[in-house]
């Protein structure tokens, strides 16, 4: 499918988002810890990016902790209607920049009081709950506990709409049992592909499927079949790994994260860029045949600093 094909929105919650959104945790100083070297460019890039036409931004209290928050209150306060902000509970930080899980009672009730805070909100629009697991893969186990709390925030009137965010087919059939579930945020990308049945599952539901690291997170992906297509249409590497994702399905959200105006204005090219079918093929391909060419750096491969 081409994005001739392909609607430019998709359902979120209550509102219809742009399928380009902007993910806000390159913000945060570097680990993801403490406040950027320039509070200002940071402030500028979330309002070129909301100028721009971005209605779904990403973020979470745990990136800083708190830092990316209020860096969206300070740019974009008061919000648009239509801005869909989506936050993310289920960690907090140790003293040294630690990821720690947060799933109690206080801590996710705390975490929702502190999103609301630190955005200047009374509803947070979307909470996922983001459940540790093997960091950036999930793992099996039930989610009953921390999702209830959860719900009963919802109830109480603190959250309007729930997702999770590293989860497995089970843990979202649990979820949905529990609450109704709007989105699920896990890790693919162009050579990380776990997910290809569940985003199809998702999409005949309905439910919106954003992938982190749509371009590779941390350590940016390369691949020389990616340069080779890019080359070919006259595009950047990163817009041919958007195109592809926004190809790929139409539930799929993307929240690419940058800290630079120059690379968001590409990123967000990327909705106009069509793939030829000859393009989406040898990108596929990318993942069925692994490291194609020993060129080519998959992202699994690379460490990189964790990241919840
Ligand atoms: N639920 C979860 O567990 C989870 C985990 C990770 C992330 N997230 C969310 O997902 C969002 C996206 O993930 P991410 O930001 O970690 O990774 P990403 O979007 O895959 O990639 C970000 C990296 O790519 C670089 N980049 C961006 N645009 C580029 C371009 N056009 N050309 C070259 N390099 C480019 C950025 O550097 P520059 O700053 O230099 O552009 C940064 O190093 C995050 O912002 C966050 O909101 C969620």
């Amino acid at each position: 499918m081409s994005q001739i094909d392909s609607p430019r929105t998709f359902p979120l919650g209550r509102h219809a988002v742009e399928r380009l959104g902007y993910g806000a945790m390159q913000l945060a100083g570097p680990g993801v810890f403490g406040p950027p070297k320039d509070p200002q460019a940071a402030r500028a890039v979330l309002r070129e990016a909301v100028a721009s036409g971005v209605n779904h931004l990403d973020t979470s209290d745990f990136y800083g902790p708190h830092v990316t928050n209020q860096l969206i209150r300070e740019a974009l306060y008061p919000y648009s209607d239509d801005l869909v902000i989506v936050t993310k509970v289920g960690a907090r930080r140790g003293a040294d920049g630690s990821w720690l899980p947060a799933f109690s009672d206080e801590e996710l009730t705390q975490a929702i009081h502190d999103n609301l805070r630190n955005l200047r909100l009374d509803v947070l629009e979307v909470v996922n709950l983001r459940i540790m697991g093997d960091t950036h893969s999930p793992a099996e186990g039930s989610i009953e506990a921390p999702l209830t709390v959860l719900a009963d925030l919802q109830r109480r009137g603190l959250v309007r709409h729930i997702g999770l965010s590293n989860v497995t087919p089970a843990q979202i059939a649990e979820g949905r049992r529990i609450c109704n579930i709007v989105c699920v945020q896990n890790h693919y990308n162009l050579v990380h592909r776990a997910d290809d049945d569940l985003l199809e599952d998702l999409a005949r539901n309905g439910i919106a499927y954003v992938p982190f690291f749509p371009l590779g997170g941390f350590t940016p992906l390369q691949s020389s079949t990616l340069s080779q297509v890019a080359r070919h249409l006259g595009a950047a590497p990163m817009q041919v790994a958007l195109a592809w994702l926004l190809a790929r399905a139409p539930n799929i959200l993307l929240i690419p994260g940058t800290s630079s105006i120059a690379h968001l204005r590409e990123n967000l090219a990327a909705a106009e860029l069509q793939l030829p079918e000859d393009a989406v093929a040898a990108l596929d391909g990318i993942e069925a045949h692994g490291i194609p060419d020993g060129k080519a750096v998959n992202a699994r491969s690379v460490p990189r600093p964790t990241a919840p």
